[in-house]
């Protein structure tokens, strides 16, 4: 299948010049030791104060759902197809008329610059750098603006209280920025109840206790490398992309009250943004087929089929299993996966179960944490090799070859 549903085929693999094989590209020494995804993860481990990696790793509950997302993969095995000439494979997808170079992209991820130096900003800068879509989350600290002018393909994630009168005028932001596609998270009706952020001490808002100034003092790469510069160069971080107008501080008491009322987030308020938002629109978390069958009567534009990364309802399952039943019924339209993708292979099985893109959240922060925007080059590159690679042991040319067909259940 391809990412515009089935009128819109990519050109055949066969007539892919064979001089589009790709050459690995070159490494530098500081990034030469990160070989693959969870390189990024294990250092980002040791690179930030427990309580920020406890946010960024973790889950909720007990976690049932995070680990269900690995499980999902782990119950796939592959059925490859030898004797294929495989010279003129490629990795590149097309996705609501842009030909990425990749088969997955970086989805939102809030507060990355509070792990990050400039974390939003690096996180666009790479993707744009290797022409793979990135997502901006509504709980970032830099303005979408500038996100919007360092990659004017950047998509904006919203999360929105049931009110219209908060709805109408952030859409009217995103759209003067210039966004030309808008994904409304579904899955966040409530803050969801991570016991590990309360245990390591990671409060929204954070609290200046003693635990984060010793978390920081033993962790100078990232106070030094992160929080003081960030302080100095840009002042306290503010909520900036919540509303129309800037948000609370992250220290700042107000911050529940500014939430709003998402758990009024209802069917007409979809409705509502569609009439207003004239680009893409995709609804992000939906995990039951009913429901993508009533996003399309209202007119949204792709589903992106989600369990949060296991950090919303504690029993949600993964994605994974729901893609086939919900690809039947999104009549072509894009169904985008993501939730423990780790490795080429899971790319692979999640295309070849239907899906039209994926994106990959954890690991690209991780690369940010660790190594700024050459390290999540760094991860882009090792993820589109094993893809790359892949393609070839597995027998195909192109992601849009894949199918059921190559799969088995093992589990
Ligand atoms: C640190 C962090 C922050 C996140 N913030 C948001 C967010 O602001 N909006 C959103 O829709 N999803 C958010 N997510 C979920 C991701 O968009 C994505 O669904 C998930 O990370 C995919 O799973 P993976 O990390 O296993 O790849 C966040 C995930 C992480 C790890």
């Amino acid at each position: 299948m391809t990412a515009e549903g089935p009128a819109q085929s990519r050109a055949p693999a066969t007539t892919q010049a064979l001089s589009q094989k790709r050459s690995a590209p070159p490494v530098p020494p500081h990034l030469a030791k990160f070989l693959s995804l969870a390189d990024f993860e294990r250092a980002a481990a040791k690179h930030l104060p427990k309580m920020l990696h406890g946010y960024l790793a973790g889950g909720v509950e007990t976690d049932w759902s995070l680990e269900d997302n690995r499980r999902a993969f782990a119950e796939w095995g592959f059925i490859p197809r030898c004797l294929v000439d495989a010279r003129s494979r490629h990795t590149r997808v097309s996705l609501f008329g842009k030909e990425y170079s990749a088969p997955f992209g970086i989805p939102p991820m809030g507060s990355s610059a509070l792990m990050a130096y400039r974390g939003d900003l690096v996180l666009t800068q790479a993707a744009r750098a290797k022409n793979i879509p990135m997502i901006m989350s509504a709980s970032s600290l830099i303005k979408l603006e500038e996100i919007a002018k360092a990659n004017p393909d950047a998509w904006y994630q919203a999360y929105l209280p049931g009110e219209p009168s908060r709805i109408e005028p952030l859409v009217d932001r995103v759209i003067a920025a210039g966004f030309k596609t808008f994904v409304l998270t579904v899955d966040v009706q409530v803050s969801s109840n991570r016991e590990n952020n309360i245990r390591n001490g990671y409060t929204i808002p954070l609290k200046p206790t003693f635990k984060l100034f010793w978390q920081g003092a033993t962790h100078p790469q990232w106070a030094f490398g992160t929080w003081f510069r960030t302080l100095k160069n840009h002042g306290m971080p503010y909520f900036e992309n919540m509303d129309a107008g800037r948000g609370p501080p992250i220290l700042s008491r107000e911050l529940e009250r500014a939430f709003g009322a998402r758990d009024g987030l209802s069917w007409p308020h979809l409705e509502l943004i569609r009439k207003r938002f004239p680009g893409k629109l995709l609804i992000k978390g939906v995990l039951h087929p009913d429901d993508v069958v009533r996003a399309k009567e209202i007119g949204v534009d792709g589903f992106m089929v989600s369990n949060h990364g296991g950090r919303q309802l504690d029993g949600a399952v993964s994605g994974l299993r729901m893609l086939p039943e919900i690809v039947k019924v999104a009549g072509g339209l894009p169904v985008i996966y993501d939730g423990g993708i780790r490795r080429g292979t899971d790319v692979m099985k999640a295309y070849a179960l239907g899906a039209a893109f994926v994106f990959v959240g954890r690991p690209m922060l991780s690369a940010a944490v660790v190594r700024g925007q050459p390290g999540v080059e760094r991860a882009i590159d090792l993820l589109q090799e094993e893809v790359h690679r892949d393609l070839a042991l597995i027998g195909a040319n192109a992601m849009d070859q894949l199918g059921p067909e190559f799969l088995v259940k093992v589990r």
